[in-house]
């Protein structure tokens, strides 16, 4: 029988009767829920935080706290329970200002708005419950400007060593239009965060938001992804996330250059090495092919061949939203494949994950064809 996210007595059950050794929980549901509390308590490794440490993605006013305690650089805040206080602080953030659900919401939860009244609506829609409890609580910042970079770091709650930088696209089209989604591509290395610029980011943000995790007696293991905003005065957290992000991990992973097992294991039992991880120099670009209708009305069902022919070209295919039938593989969720390639630089990996892709037949699938521009552009 499959097991679900939420069923943590089975998942345990199912764990020690295939004598699981690691257990690496993916998504931030099930952490913040306190699946890797649950594995812990009955003595199976996990890779991923307590639920009291996954507070760091499950309540973005918990991390504002910690940024405060911790000296951490991010855009000036504050939390709201009550609808017309909330409105009342707005002239205090300008425009235009960036108002958060406080709880998970599959990445719908934040509005940035440009009018006084755009504001005022996301305050009552939030409070009003249209993210269910994540809005019961919001929190409003200032608007902050530069380029947006996804750094990671991995934790084993007292060490923490960096592990690589990305770039995603959140919009559906093409331009960087359209709604957003969980994300359409991504590369690695986000160049822009220079190694100078990631030195800061250890040093302000992430070696203190570990170093407080700890001290509140709730260390951090797993890996910090950190949504960091490039602003002329520096690096600027703009949330954590508690896991690999999708799409950011299929890039970092073709970089990797050592294995990612005992990596994982020693965060996951405290026992990270103070180095940094191998990579290779090559860059990696990563192409999401989503069904028609993503990310409203994903259409599934639809046919996928191809998917060796695109590996025999070098690439590599992440499935994500896939299943098997009888008739061959079908689309099975919103986002379907990850087409991903290597190469020595990121205007060569972007031509090979293209080149993977239009060895693809999906008719009802669809993909954008710009993933990387601005990376490329900056030659
Ligand atoms: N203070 C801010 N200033 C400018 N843009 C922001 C700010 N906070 C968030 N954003 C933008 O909104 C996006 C979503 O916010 P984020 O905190 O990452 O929420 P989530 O990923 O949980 O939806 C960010 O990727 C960024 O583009
Ligand atoms: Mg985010």
């Amino acid at each position: 029988m499959p097991l679900t996210l939420d069923d943590q007595a089975g998942i345990i059950e199912f764990a020690r009767e295939a004598a699981i050794g690691l257990v690496v929980i993916g998504p931030e549901q099930p952490l913040v829920e306190g699946l890797a509390d649950a594995l812990r308590a009955a003595g199976i490794a996990v890779f991923g935080p307590s639920a009291a440490a996954a507070r760091l993605e499950g309540s973005k006013g918990f991390t504002k706290a910690l940024c405060d305690r911790a000296g951490v650089p991010t855009a000036g805040y504050e939390s709201f329970t009550d609808a017309a206080r909330a409105k009342l602080a707005l002239p205090r953030f300008g425009l235009p200002v960036v108002i958060k659900a406080d709880g998970l919401a599959a990445g719908k939860g934040v509005v940035i708005a440009t009018t006084a009244d755009e504001a005022g609506q996301a305050i009552d829609e939030m409070i009003g419950g249209r993210f269910g409890a994540a809005g019961a609580s919001l929190v409003i910042e200032q608007f902050l400007e530069g380029e947006e970079v996804s750094f990671f770091a991995l934790s084993d709650g007292k060490t923490v060593v960096p592990f690589g930088s990305a770039q995603d696209h959140k919009r559906v089209g093409d331009g960087d239009i359209g709604p957003n989604t969980g994300g359409m591509g991504a590369y690695s290395p986000a160049r822009v965060l220079t190694p100078a610029l990631e030195a800061r980011v250890m040093a302000e943000i992430v070696r203190p938001s570990v170093a407080a995790m700890a001290k509140a007696g709730t260390p951090f293991s797993g890996v910090l992804f950190a949504g960091l905003m490039l602003t002329e005065t520096g690096p600027q957290l703009i949330e954590y996330n508690v896991r690999f992000g999708d799409p950011e991990c299929q890039v970092l992973m073709l970089r990797l250059a050592e294995d990612l097992l005992p990596l994982l294991h020693a965060a996951a039992t405290g026992t990270l090495e103070d180095r940094p991880a191998a990579w290779t120099d090559a860059a990696a670009l990563t192409v999401v092919m989503a069904a028609q209708g993503y990310p409203e009305t994903p259409r599934t069902g639809g046919t996928i061949d191809g998917i060796a022919a695109a590996e025999a070209t070098g690439a590599h295919v992440f499935h994500a939203g896939t299943r098997n039938e009888a008739t061959g593989l079908v689309a099975a969720g919103g986002r379907v494949l990850a087409v991903t390639a290597a190469a020595p630089d990121v205007a060569q990996a972007q031509a090979a994950a293209y080149r993977a892709i239009d060895a693809i037949d999906f008719p009802t699938g669809f993909c954008r064809r710009d993933i990387g521009w601005r990376e490329v552009a900056r030659g």
